[in-house]
């Protein structure tokens, strides 16, 4: 195979490497929301895809250099332990990730320090390390696009390196308003945009980040590159033979013995404190005591998957979920009732599974990039359900004429929300599922890669 004339380059690859009982090395698709949404777009294009070697298991399989895989080259990027966590953990992290989603609890964090500062030198070397690679991998004038907040400052690097690349990001997360960039040092925040100013063009998941940025550009005097909206979307093959396997068959079957004759509220996230799960279930209590004809007659389904677990903070919230549903659980259960089913299991199939069952889903995060699940569920649903949405969400542009609109932080006004969701009469139900699902079904993975390939400026895409 030659130089390729497309590189994707991301924090996370498209596959993670294990070993089996007998010692042998099993390949699996690598997790969250940039890879579900990026790998079929990605799948069979023939580009290469360079991405971090995460685990012990990710560096064995690619010590050799790049593996050949559903029709891309992985080019696996090995980087000190340390040095990755600085990067990942304390940077990315515990730092961007709060800012660009309005996280921070102002009166402690952030503290810049020198351990912070150090982190930041490991931050610029892991860009730095994932530009060398695309320059000594990408053909002669080559479009790279980047992908998300951990690499902001990868097109800055490779502009020196390799000026006859055209290369663009794409932000999976918010972008931040110009007050909250102010938590930075003005140094980074000045290296972080003229780093996403190196590349040719910046794209996000809705025009709101898109202006968020511009913002910031125009206050600090740098001047933003164009920028591009080209929301993610699912697969909607992909999706729905999953819904079709046997495998969800068997999950849904489960589920229905479950929730017997009630009817359904259900939410699939990671355990994560932008999704705003804590608020959800508060709210879910608020309606079991403003509406007592809800009690023992809706049960509210949550998966929600353990992430970034090394982060005390995500240990943290994870506690107070648990011992939240707990606490609701003691005060309103009943011999025949359980209110909250809580599955910590990351399971797709059995997401989807609930995905098709759901009454009302509840997407409620404080902030979110997009959201592909509010897309995922209208899709799936078999049962005219009704997605009860934040407006703080990027899906909100696309999807929020067909859904019941949520402020995040209002516990009464979310009650609300689901009780309308739940009482709703079936001809207003399958009125806005129907439109629903047509707004959720526009879009593709290859028509999102395709745009953002055209906004790098790639002839002939
Ligand atoms: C979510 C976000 C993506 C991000 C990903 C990273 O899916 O929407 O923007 O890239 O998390 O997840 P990770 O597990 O790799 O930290």
């Amino acid at each position: 195979m030659g130089r390729p004339d497309v590189v994707i380059v991301s924090n996370r690859g498209p596959l993670s490497f294990t070993r089996d009982d007998r010692g042998e090395l099993v390949t699996t698709r690598g997790g969250g929301g940039l890879v579900s949404s990026l790998g079929p777009a990605v799948a069979g294009t023939g580009a290469t895809w360079v991405a971090t070697a995460v685990s012990a298991a990710d560096r064995e399989a690619t010590a050799d250099g790049a593996v050949e895989a559903e029709g891309f080259r992985l080019r696996s990027l090995a980087i000190e332990r340390d040095v990755y966590k600085q990067y990942y953990d304390v940077v990315a992290n515990a730092t961007l990730w709060f800012m660009h989603h309005n996280l921070f609890d102002l009166a402690r964090r952030p503290r810049i320090d020198r351990r912070w500062r150090q982190a930041w030198r490991s931050f610029e070397d892991v860009n730095r390390a994932f530009a060398e690679a695309v320059a000594d991998e990408a053909g002669e004038g080559a479009t790279v696009l980047v992908h998300d907040y951990h690499l902001p400052l990868v097109g800055g690097f490779l502009a020196e390196l390799r000026p006859d690349l055209r290369a663009a990001h794409f932000h999976h997360v918010p972008f931040c308003e110009p007050t909250a960039l102010g938590t930075l040092p003005d140094d980074v925040a000045l290296a972080l945009l003229e780093g996403l100013c190196g590349h040719g063009a910046c794209g996000f998941q809705s025009r709101r980040w898109a202006a968020a940025f511009e913002a910031c550009c125009h206050a600090r005097g740098v001047t933003a590159p164009p920028t591009f909206v080209a929301p993610a979307a699912p697969s909607v093959e992909e999706l729905l033979s999953v819904a079709h396997s046997p495998a969800c068959e068997a999950e849904l079957a489960h589920l229905e013995e479950q929730v017997g004759d009630c009817s359904l509220l259900v939410r699939v996230d990671r355990i994560e404190l932008s999704k705003n799960l804590l608020r959800g279930f508060l709210a879910f209590e608020e309606l079991l005591h403003t509406e007592p004809a809800w009690r023992e007659r809706v049960v509210f389904a949550a998966f929600v998957y353990p992430s970034r677990i090394e982060l005390a903070d995500y240990l943290a919230y994870r506690s107070e979920v648990e011992g939240l549903v707990e606490r609701i659980n003691n005060t309103w259960s009943t011999p025949s009732w359980t209110p909250i089913l809580l599955d910590t299991s990351d399971s797709f199939v059995r997401s989807v599974a609930a995905l098709r069952r759901y009454d009302v889903l509840l997407v409620n995060p404080v902030r979110d990039g997009l959201n592909l699940v509010a897309k995922e569920g209208a899709i799936v649903n078999e049962r005219h359900g009704v997605v009860a949405l934040s407006r703080e969400a990027g899906v909100w542009d696309e999807v929020g004429e067909a859904c019941l609109e949520l402020n995040p932080f209002d516990l009464a006004g979310t009650a609300e929300a689901l009780a309308t969701g739940l009482s709703m009469g079936m001809a207003e139900r399958m009125e806005r599922a129907s439109r629903l699902h047509d707004l959720a079904e526009q879009g593709s993975p290859e028509d999102w890669l395709r745009r953002q390939l055209r906004a790098a400026g790639t002839p002939g895409r």
